[in-house]
């Protein structure tokens, strides 16, 4: 099977598994316990805290282990607005951010909370003016991710910091999808709270972190013991915070090698499509390397997956979460209405292990099934 689906999920790295395995078998003691090998736990989970958070150019006190992306989004909303709610009940978003920030603001605004949705461009992008403009005295909270999981659209996260400087507004980023490629920097972009997620940068599944500001204050939903300093409570998943550090650390070495190696397939696939006669577009610009979105006109989404399945090559329709069901996808929609496009278009998105050879046979497969819904005619 050749994997084109890494936005989705990445396969576990084997040192990522090797780091993790003695915190399943040996060293399985509870970071709260007072003896030795609760306390090697503890010391291993202080130290992913202090690998992951140089990784954003945080503080280890401001990383907060979470479940997952989608709790570390729920986690800043819900904590966010609650905690502010005596400030104001407005908050902003775009219209393209994952469902763990969509369906999170639809539950605010069902429990009193006044959200704006952004429009983005055709590119996907939102403008620093819109959030500009969108802004008022009573708005606690701005939500926008930092790359989009669809068509891999960056946005201007400095900028609106800077514009958001002098606001009461909160500013969280998800920055699920940036963390394998882009170097970040929670300093320089300004930002409060930020999501981040192991199983996207080949590190385990369950396990991510939010990004909380030295002095940021959110209500929390979670009672119980006192972990993460009363900010996450439950017993801290080690094996999974040492999987994350060890995969970061290994994203942190190698991050421009792969960048430039994600640069270059993209170039191929293109190449080998223009050379192939396939009637494609890019949708989005600006993009995160790893995902490429393209507009195929005259596919059928559904039986095009499966068909590319039968060829041995795994791509998906857009987000995951609605993978498997053919509404047509909010992030097209939100940048080009309601056209054909957002129901005949796939994303292809690359990770370790993806190569040339792969990207060009790929691109054979992909230009084989397209022809069978063009009746052969190409462009
Ligand atoms: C941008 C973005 N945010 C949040 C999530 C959810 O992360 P998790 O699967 O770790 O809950 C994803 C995963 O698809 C994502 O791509």
């Amino acid at each position: 099977m050749n994997y084109f689906d890494h936005a989705a999920t990445t396969p576990m790295r084997p040192e990522v598994l090797e780091a993790m395995t003695p915190y399943f078998l040996e060293q399985y003691g509870n970071p709260s316990s007072i003896h030795g090998i609760g306390r090697t736990a503890r010391a291993a989970l202080d130290e992913s805290r202090r690998t992951l958070a140089r990784f954003i150019g945080a503080t280890p006190n401001e990383i907060v282990f979470t479940s997952g992306g989608t709790e570390s989004d729920n986690y800043a909303l819900f904590g966010a607005a609650e905690a502010n709610a005596h400030k104001g009940k407005h908050l902003v978003t775009t219209k393209v951010e994952h469902h763990a920030v969509l369906h999170a603001m639809e539950q605010l605004e069902h429990d009193g909370f006044d959200v704006t949705y952004l429009d983005v461009d055709s590119t996907g992008a939102v403008s620093v003016e819109a959030v500009r403009a969108a802004l008022r005295d009573e708005t606690i909270l701005v939500s926008v991710m930092y790359g989009n999981n669809e068509v891999g659209t960056i946005q201007p996260i400095a900028e609106i910091g800077e514009v958001l400087r002098d606001h009461q507004a909160l500013f969280h980023t998800d920055a699920v999808q940036a963390l394998g490629t882009e170097t970040i920097d929670v300093k320089a972009l300004g930002v409060d709270l930020l999501s981040a997620s192991a199983h996207k940068i080949n590190g385990p599944k369950g396990i991510g972190f939010l990004f909380m500001k030295t002095g940021v204050k959110l209500a929390t939903r979670s009672f119980g013991g006192q972990q993460e300093r009363k900010r996450r409570a439950g017993t801290e998943n080690v094996p999974g915070a040492v999987g994350f550090k060890t995969a970061a650390a290994l994203i942190m070495a190698e991050r421009s090698e792969r960048v430039a190696e994600y640069h270059q397939l993209a170039e191929t696939l293109l190449q080998r499509l223009d050379l192939l006669g396939v009637d494609y577009e890019v949708n989005g610009a600006n993009r995160l390397p790893h995902i490429v979105n393209l507009y195929l006109p005259g596919i059928d989404l559904e039986p095009f997956l499966i068909m590319m399945d039968m060829r041995g090559v795994a791509i998906s329709s857009g987000s995951a979460c609605t993978a498997g069901s053919i509404e047509p996808s909010h992030v097209l929609t939100a940048m080009f209405g309601a056209s054909e496009r957002t129901k005949q278009s796939v994303r292809i998105s690359f990770g370790q292990g993806n190569t040339m050879h792969d990207v060009e046979q790929l691109a054979e497969r992909l230009a084989d099934v397209v022809s069978t819904f063009t009746n052969g005619v190409r462009k």
